[in-house]
């Protein structure tokens, strides 16, 4: 199946939505860098009060990207999702994304997310109502159960009733949150089930590694979140391998350019230095752990306290230690 946005021999790739960290400044980071084919938004919460938050409509309307853009909502109010779903009609976007995902005990504590797997008629509603109040399409990013991969069958049955534009599988049960080992033959499992578009999602990691689980599994895309926070050119290399080019390898100055490019977002919400550097170091923790695994330099950034503090460790890491093309 060939999801939109893809030439013949692409991989069709899409950026997972990451709290806090998948922000529209981020987008167009990788817009310089090399896109994927889509973005989903961050969970917007459905609840009586909820509106499209001017963040959003921001991320809808100014991004530099070209990528497509589906917005997640999250909940279980049925009047709610369909008000909210009416309010995005008037936005263009790729489809509406039911978060069916989310293990953070706060949130399944209130009975979505990944707790909404738990009742499976509750999604097919919420799906109905957004198909009824809206024109959008709609998506559903999944895990393949709450406590067991038995569940899956079930779930891709209520999910095969319905006409969806894609089914994002990250192939790990609600508790089994992010420790668990990703089973990838579940999306073998949804491919057969389902008649749309089915994304790979968890631990990929490499440009190799999604090349080979899309060999695997015969997935119509995949999904990465957290390597495309600590390498960035991911979605670029992707394409790099899959159409056998010569693969962009970062150095040590792409890397401190890009936490450059991190810490001068515009800072809207007037936070102090050190909740900018805490902003920052999200980022850049995962960066250190990735180009330095046993190393000083993620103990050194962990522990920085201010911008300066933390933009001179990464300058001395990346640049006067490493030099260019040796990260
Ligand atoms: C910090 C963080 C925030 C996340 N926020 C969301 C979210 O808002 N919506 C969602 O569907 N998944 C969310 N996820 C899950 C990711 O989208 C993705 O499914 C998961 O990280 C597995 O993919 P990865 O191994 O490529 O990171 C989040 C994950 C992390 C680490």
């Amino acid at each position: 199946m060939c999801v939109n946005g893809q030439t013949r021999g692409e991989i069709f790739t899409s950026l997972a939505p990451m709290r806090g960290l998948t922000t529209r400044h981020f987008m167009d980071i990788l817009y310089d860098y090399g896109e994927p084919n889509e973005y989903i938004s961050e969970f917007l919460r459905v609840h009586p009060t909820a509106t499209v938050p001017a963040d959003i409509i921001d991320l809808i309307e100014n991004r530099k990207s070209v990528a497509d853009l589906s917005i997640q909502l999250l909940g279980k109010d049925l009047e709610h999702f369909s008000r909210i779903a009416k309010m995005l009609q008037n936005y263009k976007i790729k489809s509406i994304n039911l978060n069916c995902g989310c293990p953070m005990p706060k949130i399944g504590r209130k009975g979505v997310g990944g707790t909404l797997l738990t009742e499976l008629n509750t999604i097919d509603d919420i799906i109905s109502i957004i198909s009824t109040s809206t024109s959008i399409p709609i998506s559903v990013k999944t895990r393949i159960g709450y406590k067991s991969p038995q569940e899956f069958a079930i779930i891709l049955s209520h999910l095969a009733q319905h006409k969806l534009a894609a089914v994002y599988v990250h192939a790990r049960t609600v508790k089994g949150m992010y420790g668990e080992p990703v089973d990838f033959e579940c999306i073998k499992i949804a491919k057969a089930a389902l008649n749309c578009p089915v994304i790979a999602n968890g631990d990929i990691k490499t440009a190799q590694e999604a090349v080979n689980i899309i060999k695997k599994t015969n997935a119509d895309g995949i999904m990465i979140g957290r390597a495309a926070i600590s390498n960035p050119w991911i979605f670029r290399q992707i394409n790099e391998l899959a159409g056998k080019t010569k693969i962009f390898v970062p150095g040590g100055e792409d890397y401190f350019n890009f936490i450059e490019k991190l810490q001068s977002f515009p800072n809207k919400l007037m936070l102090s230095d050190f909740q900018k550097t805490s902003s920052i170091k999200k980022y850049v923790i995962p960066i250190s752990d990735f180009v330095d695994p046993s190393g000083d330099f993620p103990h050194c950034v962990r522990r920085a306290t201010t911008l300066q503090d933390l933009m001179n460790i990464c300058k001395s890491f990346f640049v006067k230690k490493y030099g260019n093309r040796h990260a």
